[in-house]
């Protein structure tokens, strides 16, 4: 199948089903205009976002990997007025754009964004934890770092969600020396072998090309 037809369908539902939403189309504007890379989830990844997020009535919730805020955007609508996401972004710069979009998108109340490499800021969270929902959306590389934090910093009941682990499919190849790549694989690897964790992963085909994300409950 072309491509071209999976960005054509993504089109197709972000506009009929979806409808206008200026916050987020300001939001990605003013990433684009700041230079930031075009690696934002989708409109409509987007939006699997804010109804997950408010499925499971989260009132605290984790992203490691904020880029310019507009999955903190979805995410963070989801929250009740009390609610907070704290968001992990190594690049001040990025984090700067992110804190004028969620603050431009009316969120800003309710966003914490912290500057670090996350591995250096998820250990100084303890008195944020526990979160309800956590997602994962940086460098794949400590994928299963993140996973082993999202426990640490979760209870029974947290959802895990972990963006961008197919990767064209190269997921799959065990001989990959790709950091990305071995790094998803070891957080697979991590979430089969956990007790504590119910996992699964779906392919998604969309604008932005053929990738999936991993789902988990925290279970114990
Ligand atoms: N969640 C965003 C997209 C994130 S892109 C959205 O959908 O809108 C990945 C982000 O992770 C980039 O902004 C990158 O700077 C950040 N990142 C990469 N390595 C990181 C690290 N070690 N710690 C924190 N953030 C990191
Ligand atoms: C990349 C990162 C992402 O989080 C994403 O959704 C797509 C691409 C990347 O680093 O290329
Ligand atoms: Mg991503």
């Amino acid at each position: 199948m072309d491509p071209r037809t999976w960005a054509t369908v993504d089109d197709y539902l972000t506009d009929n089903l979806l409808g206008s939403d200026e916050a987020l189309d300001d939001a990605a504007r003013a990433a684009a205009e700041a230079g930031l890379p075009d690696i934002a989830v989708s409109p409509p990844q987007g939006r699997f976002l804010t109804l997950l997020a408010t499925m499971v009535r989260a009132r605290s919730i984790l992203e490691v990997g904020t880029l310019g805020g507009y999955s903190a955007i979805c995410l963070a609508r989801a929250l009740p007025p009390d609610g907070t996401l704290v968001t992990l972004e190594a690049d001040p710069r990025f984090a700067d754009v992110a804190r004028g979009n969620v603050d431009r998108a009316g969120v800003g109340d309710r966003v914490d964004i912290r500057v670090g490499a996350a591995l250096d800021t998820l250990p100084t969270l303890r008195d944020d934890a526990p979160f309800d929902l956590v997602f994962l959306d940086a460098d794949k590389a400590s994928n299963a770092a993140y996973v082993r934090w999202a426990l640490e910093l979760g209870l029974p009941g947290t959802v895990i969600v972990v963006d961008n682990v197919v990767r064209h499919g190269a997921v799959a190849d065990a001989t990959s020396d790709d950091p990305g790549v071995r790094g998803t694989r070891e957080m697979f690897e991590l979430m089969a072998a956990e007790p504590r964790v119910d996992a699964t992963a779906l392919q998604t085909v969309a604008g932005k090309g053929y990738d999936g994300f991993a789902l988990a409950l925290v279970t114990g």
